[in-house]
């Protein structure tokens, strides 16, 4: 049977790689890059795409500049990359969505909520993004929700999998390298984080696409931890010695290295499960599901 084709942006990331990988018996992906000769910051180059493949049934948009420190520099600045790709680039995506009626599966952050609040975020709570990345992140959503009916925007928080794709590593595999060298690290204890299973993205991906969900979802996991008790799960799953891992001060840090940072991103994924019926792992699922993967190390 032949597959149904998805334009993808960012499908060489960190996320948009495993899910290529996951849903390959799915769907026929279309990576837009800049490899591809796509920038999505030039509208004409995205419309051409667009136009080339009217058969597509759906477009998943996950390019962004997502180096959080690189975004505090250019705070302010609507010339910078970062504003360029999160911002302009994600309208040229929905306005291309738009004149083709394409449906547009959007990928956010928890990033858009200042991190203030003590009990998990939900989709009703109003964002206020305190750093740049988050703020441009947020207009980019109001982007596609301004110029289209037909779109899904998911929230994603703390990325794990299995894969490390070149040079895009996520904080499982970099803990898992500073306990199998028993370097000494010190992880925020008093800071909250949501990991989120990739695998299971690629699942909320190919229901919305193929039921055509539309809507504002947190696509998150179901636990809610602090990065070193995150690393003390992921040493006893992986059967790691701990001790190297100390807890560390998210305020004493923040007066070292005083950009932005949300203190609490504990995001509740109720709605996704209520209305897609999916079930978001926990952390120990997924952790134990990525050794498995990763050959049981
Ligand atoms: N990673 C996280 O912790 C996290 C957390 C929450 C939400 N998210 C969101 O999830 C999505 C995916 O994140 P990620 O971590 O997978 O990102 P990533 O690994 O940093 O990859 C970014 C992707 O964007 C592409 N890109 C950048 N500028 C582009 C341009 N001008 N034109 C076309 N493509 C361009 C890159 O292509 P090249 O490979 O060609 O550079 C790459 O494929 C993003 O929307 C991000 O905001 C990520």
């Amino acid at each position: 049977m032949k597959k149904a084709k998805i334009l993808g942006t960012g499908l060489s990331g960190l996320v948009g790689s495993r899910i290529v990988k996951l849903l390959a018996d799915d769907f026929e992906f279309v990576n837009l890059d800049l490899k591809s000769g796509v920038d999505i910051t030039n509208f004409d180059q995205v419309f051409d795409v667009f136009k080339d493949h009217q058969d597509a049934v759906g477009v998943i948009h996950l390019a962004a500049v997502t180096d959080v420190s690189r975004a505090d520099r250019e705070r302010d600045n609507k010339q910078g990359l970062v504003y360029k790709v999160n911002v302009a680039g994600t309208k040229n995506i929905a306005k291309a969505a738009g004149h083709f009626k394409k449906y547009l599966f959007h990928v956010s952050t928890d990033f858009v909520f200042d991190g203030r609040k003590k009990t998990p975020y939900t989709e009703e709570d109003q964002p206020n993004p305190i750093e740049w990345y988050g703020q441009t992140k947020l207009w980019a959503e109001e982007a596609v929700a301004k110029e289209l009916d037909n779109y899904f925007i998911g929230r994603l928080a703390f990325p794990i999998n299995a894969d490390e794709p070149s040079g895009r590593q996520d904080f499982l595999h970099k803990v898992l390298s500073w306990l199998r060298n028993q370097e000494e690290r010190s992880l925020f204890k008093d800071t909250i984080v949501t990991p989120t299973f990739i695998d299971d993205i690629a699942q909320v991906v190919k229901r919305a696409v193929n039921y055509q969900i539309v809507g504002l979802y947190h696509m998150t996991g179901s636990t809610y931890i602090s990065p070193y008790n995150f690393a003390r799960r992921a040493a006893k799953i992986f059967g790691f010695d701990d001790a190297n891992i100390t807890a560390g001060s998210f305020k004493a840090y923040l007066k070292i290295d005083p950009r932005p940072r949300q203190q609490y991103l504990a995001i509740s994924n109720q709605k996704l499960e209520s209305y897609l019926g999916f079930k978001m792992s926990s952390l120990d699922i997924a952790l134990k599901m990525i050794k498995w993967q990763m050959g049981g190390i």
